[in-house]
């Protein structure tokens, strides 16, 4: 009797201890996101709120205000060098104006292109503004003063010794989510920026899965080459992230087999926050697009941009910066934001922690 009673109970335990993990397994992902202490917080060009974007100063700061990843746009210059910046042209980021004004092109902009990593580094990086009446205008007025202090251009490398570096002397793992800029405008030009920016990631000791990067691209084509094509022939395979931009809506969202073909190549999403939350949202009726569900049940997770704290920028169905940030991470779910203040929203993730 007892020979039969034994298997059984342990048997019984065994359910029973399968039932507990499902239940708890199912209330950690009950708001159909990751757990609380897996969403990440990505320093959008740094902490861009309060420093001019993608300078070391803004890296640095993120890093210290507690961000889990530092993002960095990424494009190549004349000869061939990868740098931080966010577009392929210098206009709106810095005084490149005043120190080369014969160098535009016929369109009148600057590209990075046409200049070297020793001619950009003579240029003095400014907070993002725009030309109005002759006169640069910051693009956000409350942030960092134009033309203040002193900023430069740096490489890529020079930012990944900086991540590297601090998570030596804090003995943190801060990760970098690096961002292919215009690979089709670079191929045009003659440069595979892609393979460049492998090559560089390679180097640094980050080619597993299990490696604290992400490799975003807006490129679809770009991004598969990458997984189907440089990544087995470098011998590395690392997580890749496919933006997603609301024009490509039909394409990429409506369409209930994009997701699962993005599945094929991408480990996760980066969608702006409009094609998540529907338009005819209203605070407390909150409508959303099913895309971060479709993407969960596909195996991607799910990083939106662009959280910011400016009250322009806090669609009308949400309250404020915070209650944006409950809508995304813990109503809906998403794995992680892009956000221009990483304080406030380590703050707010500290805070509403389960
Ligand atoms: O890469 C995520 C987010 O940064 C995309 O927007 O234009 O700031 O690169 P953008
Ligand atoms: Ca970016």
């Amino acid at each position: 009797m007892m020979g039969i009673y034994r298997p059984f109970r342990f048997f019984c335990r065994l359910i029973m201890i399968g039932l507990l993990a499902g239940l708890l397994a199912n209330s950690a992902l009950s708001y159909g996101g990751n757990r609380d202490d897996q969403k990440i917080i990505i320093a959008h060009r740094g902490a861009s709120g309060y420093l001019p974007e993608h300078t070391i100063a803004a890296k640095a700061m993120a890093y210290a205000m507690g961000a889990d990843y530092l993002e960095q746009d990424l494009v190549m210059t004349r000869d061939d060098r990868v740098i931080v910046l966010h577009d392929h042209h210098l206009d709106q980021v810095t005084d490149v104006r005043d120190v080369f004004p014969d160098r535009a092109r016929k369109d009148g902009k600057y590209y990075v292109i046409d200049f070297t990593l020793a001619e950009l580094e003579k240029l003095s990086v400014i907070e993002r503004f725009k030309i109005s009446g002759g006169q640069r205008v910051p693009v956000f007025k409350d942030r960092f003063p134009l033309g203040k202090s002193k900023f430069r251009i740096h490489t890529f490398e020079e930012e990944i010794e900086l991540v590297q570096g601090l998570n030596k002397s804090t003995g943190r793992n801060v990760g970098i989510y690096p961002e292919i800029k215009s690979a089709a405008f670079h191929r045009q030009e003659g440069k595979d920026i892609s393979r460049a920016v492998l090559k560089i990631l390679k180097a640094y000791g980050y080619a597993k899965k299990s490696d604290k990067v992400y490799l975003q691209s807006f490129e679809p084509p770009e991004l598969k080459r990458i997984h189907d094509d440089l990544l087995p022939e470098l011998g590395m395979d690392i997580k890749l992230v496919q933006l997603l931009w609301p024009a490509d809506d039909s394409e990429w969202v409506k369409k209930k087999g994009s997701i699962k073909g993005i599945a094929q190549y991408a480990d996760g999403i980066g969608p702006k926050m409009s094609m998540i939350v529907r338009k005819d949202s209203t605070v407390g009726n909150i409508q959303t697009t099913g895309l971060v569900s479709r993407a969960h049940r596909a195996g991607l997770v799910v990083h939106p941009y662009t959280f910011r704290m400016e009250s322009s920028e806090i669609p009308a169905y949400a309250k404020n910066y915070t209650d944006l940030l409950n809508i995304f991470l813990f109503q809906i779910g998403v794995d992680g934001v892009f956000t221009d203040f990483t304080d406030k929203t380590v703050n707010f993730l500290k805070t509403h922690r389960k």
